[in-house]
């Protein structure tokens, strides 16, 4: 009797999740959206995507809704691979109701997935992967690999807000994979990068932030970039003061507030006006953000339009700042369920 009164309590919640996801599948089917509807009716066939049923049984959320278009072009592996399914659609579910919380371009919002699957996401303290988009005249638009996808509709169910887009969303993908991505055109910073051999540590960072100078950047630089390659301990300095080591730290939180220390030890601040936001190092060398946001599936990388020419370096305050942001990570257990970075501004 207290046996099986425990399983039923232990299948509860499931069995409420199912309820909850079934009336979604059915909205979902009844807007049109038949390919999403039947790609979350294998949710629960996979111990992944119980999960996911699990976590959208309460609160608010919201769902950037692939249309059939997008499964049409969508690769195969989408409907044969179950587990992928999960992935990829949790991929595409945020913590919280954004409707009156998205800034217009060039501000960007960030949103935290359901994506947590460690092989797909490696950021500070276990966190999942973030989307981010924005808005304009033209209503929201999704920022994924470098490309934009509008939402095209807009609808809801229960709690759920369902925006639908054109695009299956790709989970973001290597530091060093942006970093080669010439639609950035950051061939130089690869290159040098290269020389002090430390794209590989970028890549094996849990929780990383790159200020990346363009190519234009290194072409106008006033400092003398292959002089400091010849001296691996400048060239190292350098580059440390481009990097946040630990934490991941997107554009909502640059304010001038918060400081952070960069792997060199040297201070990061930021500031805006009417032509953009700033980063600086040190207190004197600034850089324009060009192009804020670009995820990498372990944290991510903001293009800028001048190199920090910082080669100074402070090895106590460097290790100290690791140290906190490890502790940090370790002791993290939120999970926004609003805009990242941003202090919540109503209940939604
Ligand atoms: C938008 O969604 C509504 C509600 O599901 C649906 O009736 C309508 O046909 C959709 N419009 C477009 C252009 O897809
Ligand atoms: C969606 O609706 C169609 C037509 O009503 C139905 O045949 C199909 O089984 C539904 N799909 C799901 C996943 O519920
Ligand atoms: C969901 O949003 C409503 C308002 O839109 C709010 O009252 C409610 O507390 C929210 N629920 C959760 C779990 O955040
Ligand atoms: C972007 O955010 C900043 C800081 O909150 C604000 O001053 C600025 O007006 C915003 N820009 C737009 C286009 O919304
Ligand atoms: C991301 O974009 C690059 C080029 O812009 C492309 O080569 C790559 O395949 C894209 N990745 C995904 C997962 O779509
Ligand atoms: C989201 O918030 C908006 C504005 O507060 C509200 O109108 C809408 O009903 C909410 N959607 C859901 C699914 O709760
Ligand atoms: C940047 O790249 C260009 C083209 O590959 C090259 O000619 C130039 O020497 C590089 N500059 C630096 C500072 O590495
Ligand atoms: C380059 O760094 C990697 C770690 O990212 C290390 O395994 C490798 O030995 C280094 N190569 C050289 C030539 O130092
Ligand atoms: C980040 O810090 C860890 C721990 O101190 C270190 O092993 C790693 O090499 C650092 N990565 C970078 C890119 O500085
Ligand atoms: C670097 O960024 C600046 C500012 O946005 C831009 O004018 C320039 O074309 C960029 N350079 C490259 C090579 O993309
Ligand atoms: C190499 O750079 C460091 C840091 O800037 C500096 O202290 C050192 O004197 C330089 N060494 C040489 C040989 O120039
Ligand atoms: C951030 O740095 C600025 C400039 O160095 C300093 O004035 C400010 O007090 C610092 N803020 C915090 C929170 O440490």
């Amino acid at each position: 009797m207290l046996f099986s009164s425990l399983i039923l309590l232990t299948l509860l919640p499931v069995v409420f999740g199912q309820q909850i996801i079934d009336g979604l599948i059915q909205a979902l089917n009844a807007s049109g959206l038949t390919s999403l509807a039947s790609a979350s009716a294998a949710l629960n066939s996979t111990p992944q995507g119980q999960v996911v049923v699990q976590s959208i049984s309460s609160g608010n959320w919201t769902i950037f809704a692939p249309s059939n278009q997008a499964f049409g072009s969508a690769p195969a592996n989408l409907s044969s691979n179950a587990s992928s399914v999960a992935n990829i659609l949790s991929y595409h579910i945020v913590s919280g109701n954004f409707t009156n919380e998205s800034p217009e371009f060039p501000n960007i919002t960030i949103g935290r997935t359901l994506l947590n699957d460690s092989s797909l996401v490696q950021l500070e303290g276990n966190k999942s992967q973030v989307l981010a988009w924005s808005k304009d005249n033209n209503g929201i638009f999704v920022i994924n690999n470098g490309t934009i996808d509008r939402v095209q509709n807009t609808t809801s169910f229960q709690n759920f807000q369902i925006l639908v887009i054109d695009a299956i969303l790709q989970p973001p993908p290597k530091t060093s994979d942006v970093l080669a991505n010439n639609i950035y055109n950051l061939n130089n910073l690869t290159a040098v990068l290269g020389v002090v051999n430390i794209t590989g540590a970028l890549d094996e960072a849990h929780g990383i932030t790159l200020f990346a100078p363009n190519d234009t950047a290194f072409s106008t630089t006033q400092c003398n970039v292959s002089g400091l390659l010849s001296n691996v301990t400048a060239a190292i300095a350098l580059l440390g003061n481009h990097i946040i080591n630990g934490t991941t730290v997107y554009s909502p939180e640059f304010d001038a507030g918060n400081n952070f220390t960069s792997t060199s030890g040297e201070q990061f601040t930021f500031t805006s006006n009417s032509s953009g936001q700033f980063v600086s190092i040190g207190g004197s060398n600034t850089a324009r953000i060009v192009r804020s946001d670009v995820l990498t599936s372990n944290g991510v990388v903001h293009v800028i339009d001048s190199v920090l020419c910082d080669t100074q370096s402070n090895p106590p305050a460097a290790s100290s700042a690791v140290q906190s942001a490890s502790s940090a990570a370790a002791t993290m257990t939120t999970t926004e369920t609003g805009p990242v970075g941003v202090a919540p501004t109503s209940t939604a």
